[in-house]
This record gives C-alpha cells, sequence and structure tokens, in this order.
C-alpha cells in the first residue's frame, strides 16, 4: 500500500480478547468508517496484544476472525482501507525491542490500565506507606509520651540514655513494620503480573510508529498510551536522527468513554465479571434489551444529561444518541415528563434494530472471506514495514 498523496495516514486497533462491546464499536470503529473515505486508514487486529494476558489458543483463533467480521460488519471496506493481523508482519515485535531500549521504567510505571490491571501503582504505594507510617508513629505517640514524662522524673545520665534509646528503637519498630508490610503486599502483586502486560504500550507504540501515523482513533482509556508513541518518536528521533513521525491521538468527544450498565462509573469492558456490564456486538437483540431494562439507574427520575450528577442515564442516553443520530438535546425535550422505564423501553428498540442490522451482516461473512482480506493486508503493509526497519536499523548502527 503505497500511502495515497496528500492523505492523512490513520492507524488503530483492537485485541481479539473476547467479545466486542457497542463501547469498543461507538469509542473506536465508528469512527473509523467515517474516516476511511478521505484517509489512508490501517486497521489491525492486535494479536500479540491479546496475548498478555493468558489465552486459549481455540479461542484467539476464533477471536481473530470473529473481530475480523466485527470491522467488516461494521463498514471496513478492504478496498478502501488495510486491515490486517498483528502478528503477520514480523517488524511490529522487532521494532517493539529497538523501542524498549528507548523506554524508561518511569515511561510504563505510570500507565493507569496496568495500574488498574495489575494493581500495582508506585505511587499509590508510597502514599499508603507514607499514612501508615505516620498513622502508627502516631499510634505509638502516647507511648512515646509517657516515655517522655518518665524521663523528666529521672536523674541519672545513664537512666535517660536507656529512656531515649527505647523511645528510637519503638519509633524504628513501627516504621519498619508498617513499610515491610507494605513492600510484600507490592512485591507479591508486582511478581505476578506478566512482563507482557507491563509492556504492552511500547508493542503500541511500534503499531504506531511503523507506518508514519498521523492520527489514531481510540477511546479515551488509550491516550495514554498514544502519548507513549509521541514521546518515544520524538525521543528515537532526538537520540539518532529522524525515523519517526510524531503521532496524534483523536478521540470523538461524544463517544470517549461508554461506562457499565451495571456500574456508571467505570468503563464498558469486555473483561468485566458480569455480563450485565457490557452489550456485545454479537448480543441478540433479547437479552440485551434484558440487559438495558435492568442497567443501573440515578436517583430522581428525569431524563436529562447530567455525567457528574446523573451518570447512568447520561451514559445510557449518549448510546441512544449515537446509535440514532439524534441529539442529547431533542432526546431531552422527546422525554419530558416522561420516566426511565419508558426511555429503556425505546432505547432497547434502538439497541435492537442496530444489532439486527449487524448481525445480518456479520452473518453473511465466511471465514475464508476473512482470511483472504487479512492476508491481502498484510501483503500491502510489509513492504512499509521492512522499509521501515531498515531506517531504524540503520540509524541504531546494526545494518554492516
Ligand atoms: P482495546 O482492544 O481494549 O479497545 C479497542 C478500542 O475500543 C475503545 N474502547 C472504548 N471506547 C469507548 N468506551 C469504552 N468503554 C471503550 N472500551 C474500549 C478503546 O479505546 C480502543 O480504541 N491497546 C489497544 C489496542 C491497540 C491499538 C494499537 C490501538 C494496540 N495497538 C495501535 C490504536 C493503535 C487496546 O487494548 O484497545
Amino acid at each position: 500500500m503505497a500511502p495515497k498523496a496528500g492523505k492523512k495516514i490513520i492507524f488503530s486497533g483492537i485485541q481479539p480478547s473476547g467479545v466486542l462491546h457497542i463501547g469498543n464499536y461507538l469509542g473506536a470503529i465508528a469512527q473509523w468508517v467515517a474516516m476511511q473515505e478521505v484517509n489512508s486508514c490501517i486497521f489491525s487486529i492486535v494479536d500479540y496484544h491479546a496475548i498478555t494476558v493468558p489465552q486459549k489458543p481455540k479461542d484467539l483463533r476464533d477471536n481473530i476472525v470473529q473481530t475480523a467480521k466485527i470491522y467488516l460488519a461494521s463498514g471496513i471496506d478492504p478496498e478502501k482501507s488495510v486491515i490486517f493481523q498483528q502478528s503477520d508482519i514480523a517488524a511490529h515485535a522487532e521494532l517493539a525491542w529497538v523501542l524498549n531500549t528507548i523506554t524508561n521504567n518511569s515511561d510504563l510505571a505510570k500507565m493507569t490500565q496496568f495500574k488498574d490491571k495489575a494493581k500495582v501503582d508506585l505511587d499509590e504505594y508510597e502514599v499508603a506507606l507514607l499514612s501508615l507510617v505516620e498513622k502508627d508513629i502516631l499510634g505509638g505517640e502516647e507511648e512515646i509520651h509517657r516515655e517522655l514524662a518518665r524521663l523528666k522524673g529521672m536523674k541519672s545520665k545513664a537512666e535517660i540514655m536507656g529512656s531515649l534509646e527505647g523511645i528510637v528503637r519503638m519509633a524504628r519498630r513501627t516504621a519498619f513494620g508498617a513499610s515491610h508490610h507494605y513492600f510484600k503486599e507490592y512485591r507479591e502483586r508486582f511478581n505476578r503480573v506478566g512482563v507482557g502486560l507491563y509492556d504492552y504500550p511500547v508493542l503500541m507504540a511500534a503499531d504506531i510508529l511503523l507506518y508514519d501515523t498521523d492520527a489514531v482513533p481510540v477511546g479515551e482509556d488509550q491516550t495514554q498510551h498514544v502519548e507513549l508513541a509521541r514521546t518515544l518518536a520524538r525521543r528515537f528521533n532526538g537520540r539518532f536522527g529522524d525515523a519517526f513521525k510524531a503521532p496524534a491521538v483523536m478521540i470523538r468527544k461524544e463517544s470517549a468513554r461508554i461506562m457499565g450498565l451495571d456500574d456508571p462509573r467505570k468503563k464498558m469492558s469486555k473483561s468485566a465479571k458480569s455480563g450485565y456490564n457490557y452489550i456485545a456486538l454479537t448480543d441478540d437483540p433479547r437479552s440485551a434489551a434484558k440487559k438495558i431494562m435492568r442497567a443501573v439507574t440515578d436517583s430522581g427520575s428525569e431524563i436529562t444529561y447530567d455525567r457528574a450528577e446523573k451518570p447512568a442515564i447520561s451514559n445510557l442516553m449518549s448510546i441512544y444518541s449515537l446509535l440514532w443520530n439524534i441529539s442529547l438535546d431533542e432526546i431531552e425535550k422527546k422525554y419530558r415528563g416522561k420516566g426511565y422505564g419508558d426511555f429503556k423501553k425505546d432505547l432497547s428498540e434502538i439497541v435492537g434494530i442496530f444489532l439486527n442490522d449487524f448481525q445480518k451482516k456479520y452473518n453473511r461473512i465466511g471465514d475464508k472471506e476473512v482470511k483472504a482480506v487479512l492476508k491481502k493486508g498484510a501483503g500491502q503493509l510489509k513492504p512499509l514495514a521492512d522499509n521501515k526497519m531498515r531506517v531504524v536499523k540503520e540509524k541504531i548502527g546494526i545494518i554492516l
């Protein structure tokens, strides 16, 4: 694929790690469909990212095919855009390795997604440590005061010294006990997570930088990762000379963060414990309706958009607005004087229409077609990727 003259290069991807939901669709894929008309778009199925958490090989194979079908059913047109499987192009892993060598631990330890998944957060650890040490020392303060009072009545130097040493020992013991407790807990959590999960954003930076990407359309949760790609592009260029373009992140405000139906304070997620968290693109409309009717609601009864005060109904309104192409104001007007029940019933219908239409297209796509599309995509990209790797190898000094 030669990038079309004057067109921007767009790159994005999704992990084939389970069901895709309407959060993935509205946050990412729906944006992509519109973009392919005026840009050179590359959409990846990032299977090497998916294996950063354990995957059963058979499920992974199925999920790769399913994700490609979802791209096609959503309207990504392989005549206009490139669709490919990440592992088909070895340069992704190769560039990730080179980028690893210019990435600092501090670049990765701050990633919120890693902190959430691994529950390893150095900042939180430090705060907890400080507060615990403070609490314990304060807790021990009474004893210290008692000891100090005793000190006042003492006459001999030896007695005073003994008491002071006791105080110091006590303070040292509590401080050590607290920090050791936290250190042990942190070490256990850190040892439990895989290196791949930690290093995942570097592979994502490699995906993006390999193709001189101008912009990366994603949901809000990926902003920090795209930022890292920018940082690494600049750092590499600064050290070795220009090789990479710094990409921009592209987020559609209205769909940046679709929240869970069972908990509107957390994003809709395919790794959620309960199926009531998300509407999968492969859910049958009846079960999707059940999930919507059971979705958490806010106090009060008005259908008004207010993310801070009414996060649950606001989230449902966003989904309604995006799928039905109607503004939030219009929705508010339409449901003035009506209750959550009426609104949810209509939303169930809208989601049902969307899913029916989507699944009709999805079911028409065969596995053979998918494999041919992916093969063609990899064939189009390989020369670009190889070319970029040649430049990188030249710059870092390993081509003889
Ligand atoms: P992934 O597979 O977790 O999610 C795919 C896309 O869906 C968006 N998304 C959401 N948007 C709105 N609301 C939600 N609740 C929601 N949940 C997910 C994500 O922001 C993402 O755009 N690391 C990436 C995959 C990746 C990638 C890349 C993306 C690998 N390499 C290069 C862009 C460019 C990920 O895990 O996305």
